[in-house]
C-alpha cells in the first residue's frame, strides 16, 4: 500500500486548482481501504475522493485523501421486468451509462456524460434532463470508517432529495461508498419530460426512439453548452436551483415576468439559477483567472491558474449580487473543502 506525502491534487479535481494532501493513497478493494486506514502516523478524518468533479479545494488538506478506485460493472440480478446492475464506486459514471445503454437497459440514458465516479452519484443524487439517480436506485454498500463494518443502504435510508442525500449532510464523512446497484427497465420507457431534450429530438429525423439516440442527444446538448473539464476547469453547476414557495414565486414573477421557473413539488417552484445569475450580468464575465461560462452562467470556470480561494470569492460576489437583485440566497452545489 503506497502512501504519498504532500501530494499535489491538481489533476484529481476537475476545477484543476492547486491543493496538496498531507497524505494520499488509493484503494481498489475493502482490504486495501482497511490497510490504508491502518497507517499509523495518519490521524483525523480521511477525505474520500472519487472523480473530483464536484469539489472545490480552497486549501491544502491536512490529513489523508483516499482515492476510491473500486472497479467492476456487472449484472447482479434479474426479474421479469428489471435487471439489477452493480457498479464499483471507482467506475466512471459514464461508463456505467454506456454499459446500460449498450445492454438496452433503460433508466439512466438521460444521465449521459455526467462527470464523476459511480460512488459519488448517490452523494448528491445526480440528475439531468428530467431524471435523477433516485429514480433508478436500488441500494448501495458502504464502509463505516469508524467501526469498519459494511452496511447496506436502500432507497429510503439514503434520504434522497434534490442534489441531497444522507451522505452529504447527517452522515457526511462517515462512510466510504463501495458500490451501487441500480434497477433498470428491460422494456425501456423513455423520459422526454425535459423541454430542451424533447425539442432537439423532435427536430431530428430519426423516427424510432432508442436508448442510444437519447443518450447521444443528451451528449450533444451537454457538449454544446457545458465546458469540458479536460479543456477548461469546472465542476458543472456551481449552485443549486433555488426552491421557493408559490407565494414568493408569484411575487417574483410579478416583478420579473421573464423569470425562468418550474413547478417542482406541491406548492414549490424551482428557479433557474443560471437565469438569475445571468440577469446580474455574470454570464461570460471574467474576473482574473475565473468567471462564469459564456453559455451557462451556473458553471464557474478556471481559465488557467485560478486558486480555489479566488473561485470561492467570485462565488461570494455572485451570491451577493443575486441576493441584492432578487432577495434569493443561492446555495452552493459544489462541495467546498
Ligand atoms: N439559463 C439562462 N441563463 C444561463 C443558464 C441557464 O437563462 O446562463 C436558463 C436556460 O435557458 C433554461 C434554464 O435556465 O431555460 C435551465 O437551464 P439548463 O437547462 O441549462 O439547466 P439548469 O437548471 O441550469 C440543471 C442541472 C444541470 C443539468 C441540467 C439539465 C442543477 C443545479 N443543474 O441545470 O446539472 O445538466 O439541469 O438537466 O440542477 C450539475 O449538476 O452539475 C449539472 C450540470
Amino acid at each position: 500500500m503506497q502512501v504519498f506525502n504532500n501530494f499535489q491534487l491538481t489533476t484529481y479535481n476537475t476545477f484543476g486548482v492547486t491543493a496538496k494532501a498531507k497524505y494520499f493513497g488509493c484503494f481498489s478493494s475493502v482490504d486495501e481501504l482497511d490497510e490504508l486506514l491502518e497507517v499509523k502516523e495518519i490521524s483525523g478524518r480521511p477525505f474520500i475522493l472519487g472523480g473530483g468533479s464536484n469539489i472545490l479545494f480552497t486549501r491544502d488538506y491536512d490529513g489523508l485523501v483516499m482515492k476510491n478506485n473500486i472497479p467492476g460493472i456487472t449484472i447482479s440480478a434479474e426479474d421479469n421486468d428489471f435487471t439489477y446492475v452493480t457498479a464499483g464506486a471507482g467506475e466512471s459514471w459514464n461508463d456505467l451509462v454506456s454499459f446500460c445503454v449498450d445492454s438496452n437497459l433503460g433508466g439512466i440514458e438521460n444521465l449521459t456524460l455526467i462527470p464523476g465516479n459511480c460512488g459519488a452519484a448517490p452523494m448528491q443524487n445526480i440528475g439531468a434532463y428530467g431524471v435523477e439517480l433516485a429514480d433508478v436506485f436500488h441500494q448501495l454498500t458502504a464502509f463505516h470508517i469508524k467501526d469498519r463494518s459494511i452496511r447496506t443502504f436502500n432507497q429510503d435510508a439514503c434520504k434522497f432529495a434534490y442534489r441531497e442525500s444522507v451522505f452529504k449532510k447527517e452522515h457526511k464523512g462517515e462512510f466510504v461508498i463501495l458500490g451501487i446497484t441500480l434497477k433498470l427497465k428491460k422494456d425501456p420507457v423513455f423520459n422526454l419530460s425535459y423541454d430542451a431534450l424533447k425539442r432537439v429530438l423532435n427536430r431530428s429525423n430519426n423516427s424510432e426512439l432508442t436508448l442510444k439516440l437519447i443518450s447521444d442527444t443528451v451528449a450533444d446538448i451537454r457538449r454544446s453548452k457545458l465546458p469540458d473539464p479536460k479543456f477548461i476547469g469546472n465542476a458543472g453547476s456551481f449552485f443549486k436551483n433555488p426552491q421557493v414557495n408559490s407565494e414568493l414565486h408569484a411575487h417574483l414573477k410579478s416583478l420579473f415576468p421573464d423569470m425562468i421557473s418550474y413547478s417542482f413539488t406541491a406548492g414549490i417552484y424551482k428557479l433557474a439559477a443560471g437565469w438569475l445569475i445571468e440577469q446580474c450580468g455574470y454570464k461570460g464575465k471574467r474576473v482574473g483567472n475565473t468567471g462564469c461560462h459564456k453559455d451557462q452562467a451556473l458553471v464557474l470556470v478556471n481559465y488557467g491558474n485560478a486558486s480555489g480561494t479566488e473561485i470561492y470569492a467570485f462565488s461570494e460576489q455572485i451570491i451577493d449580487s443575486v441576493f441584492e437583485k432578487f432577495e434569493i440566497v443561492l446555495e452552493r452545489e459544489v462541495n467546498v473543502v
